[in-house]
């Protein structure tokens, strides 16, 4: 029996029905496939521990994680909460201690899922955002000075190392090397930003001599979100910063339905360390509660887990069981149905027991 530790992290708004969702689901796959186990340890970390206690994760948190196969996390952020205590205070420190360089965000349409693309259908759009998940304009570098006073400065550097332009390069190639269709849209803003950017673009060109089987091309950030919406069938692999694919794939999340469908795996390549595996949608409290959240990203992520893990034959049989439920028209408000987080649920673990799934 394959056994692997997985750290939950439910934590803030729809997080913890989501992780409960797609607990379940893994569940079903274990009972279902009987030779791996997850052996499950869920941390109450979050916004309601940093209101009792001050911070949202114990000072030993990281440390904790660290003996875990990976870390399957819900969402960070509440209304009462500054977001940028609840971010750097939990997921922020995870994914940049744990150096989870690798942010990769696949989008689809799923059947049964509308694009609010006129005449785009599921084919027409099958993307994967690698995003740079460790510097550029995440690094945390910059300050403020005369606080308050007419003359206050605050000042927000982005970050670009050789090394971490370089790695991320690499892991994009290779993954668009992985895909049938071998291209890579390199994205960038090198026409206004004369450093860091043309950094960028020259490590990508050199990284692309290691790989003459893939074909790729480069495209400023702005004109990239016109090329998403009107010619969405010419992009397959895609690489950016942290911020700019941060933007891009909301864009994407929305243009394949819903955010509630888009999945997030924070990867650390080299497997130092575990890797995190997040839905995109973040908290949502204006829904939280009401028993309605789409689990589908969660699945979708719990997917790529199983996928990081080794468990390609699960992973593939959770992804054609929640195809399937979409295509049945079992959906959340938010794709256009009417069924709750429990219906799409349970409709997906009753796919997984079937025969033919
Ligand atoms: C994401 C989210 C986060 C980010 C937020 C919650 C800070 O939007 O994962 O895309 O910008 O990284
Ligand atoms: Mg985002």
């Amino acid at each position: 029996m394959r056994q692997y530790r997985i750290a939950a992290i439910p934590a803030d708004g729809i997080g913890p029905e989501v992780i409960a969702a797609g607990l379940q689901a893994l569940e079903a796959l274990e009972r279902r496939d009987g030779s791996f186990r997850l052996d499950v340890t869920t941390f109450d970390w979050g916004s309601d521990r940093y209101r009792r206690t001050g911070s949202m994760m114990p000072e030993d948190g990281p440390e904790q994680l660290r003996a875990f196969d990976a870390i399957f996390f819900g969402a960070v952020g509440a209304p009462d909460v500054p977001d940028h205590i609840t971010l750097w205070g939990l997921r922020l420190p995870i994914c940049q201690g744990f150096d989870q360089y690798a942010n990769v965000r696949p989008t689809r349409i799923l059947p049964g899922i509308r694009s609010p693309l006129a005449g785009v259908g599921p084919g027409d759009l099958d993307w994967v955002i690698v995003r740079e998940n460790s510097e550029g304009e995440y690094s945390g570098h910059g300050g403020r000075a005369h606080r308050g006073m007419p003359e206050e400065v605050g000042t927000e550097v982005a970050i670009f190392t050789r090394t971490g332009v370089t790695r991320i390069m690499r892991y994009a190639f290779r993954l668009a090397q992985s895909r049938p269709r071998k291209l890579l849209t390199v994205v960038t803003k090198s026409n206004a930003q004369r450093f860091g950017m043309v950094m960028w673009d020259e490590i990508a060109a050199e990284v692309a001599r290691e790989f003459p089987d893939v074909t790729w091309d480069k495209m400023l950030v702005d004109a990239m979100t016109v090329r998403m919406v009107k010619n969405p069938q010419s992009l397959d692999t895609i690489v950016a910063t942290n911020l700019q694919a941060d933007i891009l794939s909301d864009l994407a999340g929305a243009l394949a339905g819903s955010l509630g469908v888009a999945p997030t795996a924070n990867i650390d390549p080299e497997r130092r360390y575990p890797s995190m595996f997040e839905p995109i949608h973040g908290s949502a409290f204006d829904i939280t509660g009401k028993g309605i959240a789409n689990p589908v990203a969660t699945f979708w992520t719990a997917a790529q887990m199983l996928d990081h893990l080794g468990e390609t034959a699960a992973a593939a049989r959770l992804m054609r069981a929640v195809e399937k439920v979409c295509a049945d028209g079992i959906l959340t408000p938010d794709v256009g149905g009417t069924a709750t987080t429990r219906d799409v649920t349970d409709a997906v673990c009753e796919a997984i027991r079937m025969e033919n799934i």
